[in-house]
């Protein structure tokens, strides 16, 4: 089956940035197959994200650390093929940009072949070089900051990052560094939520959160979180929107109006 070829609306870097300015939610989900990906992008999601969560969600991993780059141009392609109005990103796996060339090289393949709009990669300053090189090679990067699960057997588990003054205080700081660098978008994930608005208000690039606050610019989730179908322990910022809706479908829309209105994420989805 293929997607719908309604690119009428196609969302682009111009139209995010276009969004955070009108004060409009960004609504975002990931996405690993094509019959997916068409049921977001029909209704109407904004930005579909090849996660290295589909280490956890479809392989079956603890951690996203086993994800490959040849995984990733896997599930980015049959993805691509049901996205249309929505724009498309995929996630640089774990030491697949230790180095600009290697990131270069990497996120070359993402977009040739697996036509990714978008790439997205963990780190702070430390990745500030990286950034530039893509972006001067007119590769987007969506950064990624707060938890970042590529490190978590360096950071020793899952944790709320930047709850105290000086660890706030740097990721604003590394925040504004990444968007120097060229990033055109950022997530921020398990932060608190002043926090998370700080960044959200300090940067002029769309920052969408995840388990951060509705003040972000938008949310993502994983699609299987709010399907109720992932496995293990689901986390506290996530939502089951299937429970209510009953259809896949509904669900996905359940979410996206959610986001849009602000009525998701609500408190018990932040950390305060
Ligand atoms: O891998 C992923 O799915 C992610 C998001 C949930 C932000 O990085």
């Amino acid at each position: 089956m293929s997607a719908q070829a309604d690119t009428t609306n196609k969302v682009t870097v111009k139209t995010l940035h276009k969004k955070k300015r009108a004060g409009e939610k960004i609504v975002c989900l990931t996405a690993y197959d094509a019959s997916f990906a068409r049921v977001l992008n029909q209704a109407g999601v904004d930005v579909v994200l090849v996660g290295d969560s589909l280490g956890m969600v479809i392989q079956g991993h603890e951690t996203t650390t086993p994800v490959t780059m040849d995984d990733t141009v896997y599930h980015c392609r049959n993805v691509a093929r049901g996205v249309s109005r929505a724009l498309l990103v995929a996630d640089m796996p774990f030491l697949s940009y230790t180095s600009v060339d290697i990131a270069l090289e990497n996120a070359g393949r993402l977009m040739k072949q697996s036509s990714a709009q978008m790439v997205k990669l963990e780190g702070g300053a430390d990745q500030a070089d990286i950034v530039t090189a893509l972006t001067q090679q007119g590769i987007p990067v969506c950064a990624h900051l707060g938890l970042q699960p590529q490190r978590v057997h360096k950071i020793g588990g899952y944790r709320v990052q930047g709850r105290e003054a000086d660890a706030a205080e740097a990721m604003i700081e590394e925040a504004k560094i990444i968007e120097k660098a060229g990033a055109d978008m950022m997530v921020l994930e398990c932060v608190p939520p002043d926090l998370a608005e700080k960044i959200a208000r300090a940067l002029s690039i769309p920052v969408i959160g995840i388990g951060a606050s509705p003040a972000c610019d938008g949310q993502i989730l994983v699609l299987y979180d709010i399907l109720g179908i992932s496995m293990g322990r689901v986390p506290r910022f996530s939502n089951n929107f299937l429970q209510k809706a009953g259809s896949i479908e509904g669900a996905v829309k359940a979410y996206a109006k959610a986001v849009r209105d602000g009525s998701f994420p609500g408190k018990e989805h932040v950390f305060s």
